[in-house]
């Protein structure tokens, strides 16, 4: 496996590929892998000749400095992960190549950038289209793959790919779970121990739409309703957003469900305000945000 960090060398790299007829495939992360991740190395495998990992805390997409500091930072755990993914290449940008000083330059993609999660952390997504725009540009992959957990950045990549003409295919990959069905996430380490047991309620909450559109429920409200009430169970945290939406506008459904419908979740959770500031944060937790979604399809 090769770890490359400069631009220069990986473009390099990446034409000797091309030139050589052999597909690249490109999986852009922030590190802290996790079996999420690994999946969707496994993806990349199958669909091209080369993968690529690149890993890169992305400055320009948190809205918190707390939170981009704290971002969990393991580099030589996640490149071993890589090797025995045998992944090809780990990038490793080097952040004054990919934002030289006075870079002034953004990719914004209006309207789906907007809702959900655009408007509780402005400027994230604009940060994570200039990061992945400059990766493409890089790495100049066939293929790259991003993970269904962040449905909303699927959606908006696979916009600026269209839009920009970059000729890149944007695969999903299904969220991974834990045994209890909490979506796996690079911040859950984060979560104090009874923030951990609620966090739970979010897949459950996701589980219980679900249950209620098989068994004919069509209301938008009465779903909602369901949902906002099981996640309430999740005292050590506020609902940032429970929202019902077309999959593919992002736009807000009507009163009546009528076709597939994504119903998208974030949670904020506190740490444990019962336990001492000085305790061990592994039971007091930390701030953390949490997302899931399913796309609810009405079956008749
Ligand atoms: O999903 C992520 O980890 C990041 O948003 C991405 C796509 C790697 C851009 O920094």
């Amino acid at each position: 496996m090769k770890i490359i960090e400069s631009r220069a060398e990986l473009q390099t790299w990446s034409d000797g590929e091309r030139a050589a007829g052999r597909r690249i495939a490109l999986v852009p992360t922030m590190g802290a892998l996790h079996s999420g991740h690994l999946s969707l190395v496994a993806e990349a495998r199958r669909r091209a000749d080369r993968v690529v990992v690149s890993i890169f805390v992305n400055p320009t997409q948190f809205n918190d400095p707390g939170d981009f500091a704290a971002y969990p930072r393991v580099m030589e755990a996640d490149l071993a992960s890589c090797r025995e993914a045998g992944v090809d290449v780990v990038w490793t940008p080097r952040a004054e190549e990919l934002y030289p000083d006075g870079a002034s330059s953004w990719v914004d993609v209006e309207g789906l950038s907007e809702p959900l999660c655009g408007g509780g952390r402005p400027g994230h997504f604009r940060g994570v289209t200039t990061v992945v725009a400059k990766l493409f540009l890089a790495a100049r992959p066939h293929v790259a793959v991003f993970g269904e957990k962040d449905f909303q950045q699927l959606a908006v990549i696979r916009r600026m790919t269209g839009d920009l003409g970059f000729g890149i295919e944007i695969l999903g990959g299904a969220t991974v779970r834990e045994s209890d069905g909490l979506a796996l996430s690079s911040r859950n380490v984060h979560l104090g121990r009874k923030a951990r047991g609620q966090a739970i309620c979010i897949v459950e909450s996701l589980s219980l739409a679900e249950s209620m559109l098989a068994q004919g429920e069509r209301g938008s409200r009465a779903i909602l309703e369901a949902v906002r009430k099981k996640l309430g169970e999740a005292t050590l945290a506020r609902i940032d957003y429970a929202e019902l939406r077309d999959p593919a506008s992002l736009e807000l459904v009507g009163d009546v469900i009528q076709g597939p419908t994504l119903l998208a979740i974030a949670l904020q959770f506190e740490p444990d305000p019962a336990l001492p500031e000085d305790s061990d944060p592994l039971d007091r937790g930390n701030r953390v945000r949490l997302i899931d979604n399913r796309v609810l399809v009405p079956t008749d």
